[in-house]
C-alpha cells in the first residue's frame, strides 16, 4: 500500500480538541515543525468561532518554538509534560494557564505505557526517511518516538528533507518491556547497541507531510570568565580524583547537562592535557562534544539528541561517515536510564539554580514558585552517577541573588544525591561530611565572598541539630530579595556577622 501524503493543514485537521498528542524529538532537535504550526493556526480559528480547542502534550524534553511557542501563543495547550524551555510556554505555565507537570525524562515513555496520563491519540514525528512498510527513521533527536508511534491511533510523519536519509544507522531504538517482564538492559559499554535503526509501525496509521526546514536551535553564549573558571575547577577536581586512584586511568563516561555552563566545562575538559580522551554517555550532545570529537578528545558519544547550532549540524552532515562511527542516538528511556548510568559509572555534571549549605539543589524554581525549565534528565543521572557534580555561578542577577542559601526554596535533588558542588570560587567535596561540615565546606569554597558572612550568621543564629536549620531565618535570603531586590539585605536575627556586606 502506498503511503498517504497530506499538507500540514490537512494533517492538522486529524487532531481534535482534547486529544493527547505526542511529539518526537528532544530539545529542538528531532521535533516536527510544520504540523504544530498549522495546528496552532487551527486552534486560533476554532477559538475565533467560539469553539474550545486545546490539546494535551507529551514530548521527549523541550522542543522548538514551532511546537511549544506556537501552541502556547495560540492558547492551545491543556497540559504539558515533561521539560520545556520556551519563554511563551513558561509564561503560560507560571500564569497557570497551562497545567504543567514535571518528570524525570527517563520515565516519560514508560509512564505513557503504564497508562498514567491517558491515551496517546496522535503522534507527530519528524523523520529523515519513511518506507511503505512502515519503517520510520528519526532525524537527530529521538525522545519518546517509538512509544508514541506504537501507541497512537494516527502517526503524522514530517518527512524533513533538510536531514539526510543517510542518518539511518545512527539510531539505536528499543522500547523496554514493562514489569513484571522487564529484564536487565544489555548496555555494558557506551558503544553497545541493543535495538533497531528505525521505528516499525503499521503503515496504515501513517500520513506523511513533506517539509524542508532547518533545526530551530540557537548557538551558545561565548564562554565568559566565570563559566571558564567553573570549567577549570571541574578539571582540577577530576585530575585530583584520578591522581588519588578514584577515577580509573581509562576515565569514565561523562554526562553533562544543558546550557552554557555545561558546554564550557566540556570545552575545559577537552583542553586539559591531564584528562585522557573520554567517552560521553548523556542525553544532550552539545556543540562542545562535536568539536572535541573532531579533535579526537571525545572518542564516542551516546545521547538522545544533537542539540547543536545549525552551523555545527551542517559540519556534521557534511562529514557524516566520520560521525556515524562515533555517535549513537537512543530513546530517552535508554539515554537517561538509571540502571545504565550506574553500571557505566557515569560522571554526571548538571547545573543548579541554587544550592543550600547542606547540599540540596534547586534546578527548577526561581524563588520557590516560578518554573524555569524543569528537572530534565538531571535527576536520572544525579541520583545514579559514579560522582554527581552540580555546577553554578556563585551569584545571579548582578550579584543580587546568591546561589548558596540557607535552605533551597524548592528541592529537586536532595543532599543524598549530590557529591560535589562547583562554583567559580572552587570545589566543595561533600563526600563523607556531616551536614555541618558540608555547610562549612560550601561557604568556604563556593559561596561568593559577599555572602559568606551572612551564611555564617545563619549558622550562628541558633540553628541546631544534626542538620543545623533555623526555621526563623531559613528563607531570609529569599525574603530579602522579594522585598528589596537584593539578598545581601537578609536579616538574620541578632547574630549578623559584623563584616556582612550590605548595599
Ligand atoms: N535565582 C533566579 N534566577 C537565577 C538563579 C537564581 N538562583 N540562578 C540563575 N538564574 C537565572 C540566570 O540569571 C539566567 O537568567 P537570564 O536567562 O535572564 O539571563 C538563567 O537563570 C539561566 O542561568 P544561567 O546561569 O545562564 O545557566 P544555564 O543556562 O546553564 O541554566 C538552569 C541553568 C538550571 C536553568 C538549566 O541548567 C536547567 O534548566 N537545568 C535543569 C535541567 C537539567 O539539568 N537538565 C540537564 C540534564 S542532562
Amino acid at each position: 500500500m502506498p503511503l498517504k501524503f497530506m499538507t500540514a493543514e490537512q494533517a492538522a485537521t486529524l487532531i481534535n480538541n482534547d486529544d493527547n498528542v505526542g511529539f518526537s524529538g528532544f530539545t529542538h532537535a528531532g521535533c516536527p515543525k510544520v504540523v504544530p504550526v498549522a495546528l496552532a493556526k487551527r486552534a486560533e480559528e476554532e477559538h475565533a468561532k467560539g469553539n474550545p480547542f486545546k490539546i494535551g502534550m507529551f514530548t521527549g524534553a523541550s522542543t522548538g518554538d514551532s511546537i511549544d511557542g506556537a501552541l502556547a501563543r495560540a492558547h492551545a495547550i491543556k497540559f504539558r509534560t515533561p521539560y520545556q524551555t520556551n519563554k511563551d510556554l513558561r509564561n503560560a505555565i507560571n500564569s497557570e494557564e497551562v497545567k504543567y507537570f514535571d518528570l524525570h525524562l527517563s520515565t516519560m515513555a514508560q509512564d505513557l505505557r503504564y497508562g498514567f496520563y491517558g491515551p496517546v491519540d496522535i503522534a507527530i514525528i519528524e523523520a529523515s526517511d519513511v518506507t511503505e512498510d512502515g519503517e520510520i527513521v528519526p532525524t537527530c533527536g529521538v525522545g519518546i518516538s517509538p512509544t508514541i508511534a506504537r501507541m497512537a491511533r494516527i502517526v503524522i510523519v514530517e518527512l524533513n528533507s533538510w536531514h539526510p536519509k543517510e542518518l539511518r544507522g545512527m539510531h539505536d531504538l528499543i522500547e523496554l518491556s514493562d514489569p513484571p517482564h522487564r529484564r536487565e538492559i544489555p548496555v555494558y559499554s557506551v558503544r553497545d547497541r541493543i535495538g533497531k535503526d528505525h521505528i516499525k509501525i503499521d503503515p496504515d496509521k501513517i500520513v506523511v507531510v513533506h517539509t524542508n526546514k532547518p533545526n530551530e536551535g540557537g548557538g551558545f553564549a561565548p564562554v565568559d570568565e566565570i563559566t571558564a573558571q567553573i570549567g577549570r575547577n571541574v578539571v582540577g577536581f577530576l585530575v585530583e580524583e584520578m591522581a588519588k586512584g578514584r577515577i580509573p586511568d581509562t576515565f569514565l563516561p561523562i554526562q553533562s547537562g544543558v546550557g552554557n555552563i555545561a558546554n564550557a566545562v566540556l570545552a575545559a575538559m577537552g583542553e586539559s592535557k591531564d584528562i585522557p580522551d573520554f567517552e560521553v554517555y548523556t542525553e544532550v550532545i552539545q556543540d562542545a562534544v562535536i568539536g572535541l570529537m573532531e579533535a579526537g578528545r571525545v572518542t564516542f558519544a551516546s545521547g538522545g539528541t544533537l542539540t547543536v547550532s545549525n552551523p555545527c549540524i551542517e559540519r556534521i552532515y557534511s562529514n557524516l561517515p566520520f560521525f556515524k562511527e562515533r555517535i549513537v542516538f537512543r530513546t530517552s528511556e535508554i539515554s537517561n536510564n538509571p540502571e545504565i548510568a550506574r553500571r557505566l559509572g557515569v560522571i554526571a555534571m548538571n547545573t543548579a539554580l541554587e544550592a543550600d549549605i547542606f547540599g540540596n539543589i534547586n534546578s527548577t524554581h526561581v524563588m520557590g514558585s516560578r518554573m524555569m525549565n524543569g528537572i530534565g534528565g538531571s535527576g536520572d543521572f544525579a541520583r545514579n552517577a559514579y560522582i554527581s557534580i552540580f555546577l553554578t555561578p556563585s551569584t545571579a542577577k548582578d550579584g543580587n541573588i546568591s546561589a548558596f542559601v540557607p535552605m533551597v526554596s524548592h528541592q529537586d535533588h536532595s543532599e543524598h544525591s549530590v557529591k560535589v558542588i562547583v562554583s567559580e570560587y572552587g570545589v566543595a567535596d561533600l563526600r563523607g561530611k556531616s551536614p555541618e561540615e558540608r555547610a562549612e565546606c560550601i561557604i568556604e569554597n563556593c559561596a561568593h565572598p559577599d555572602y559568606r558572612p551572612l551564611l555564617r550568621s545563619y549558622l550562628a543564629s541558633g540553628a541546631v541539630g544534626q542538620t543545623p536549620v533555623n526555621l526563623d531565618y531559613a528563607f531570609s535570603f529569599h525574603q530579602a530579595f522579594m522585598k528589596t531586590g537584593d539578598m545581601r539585605n537578609a536579616e538574620i536575627g541578632e547574630n549578623i556577622c559584623e563584616e556582612t556586606v550590605r548595599k
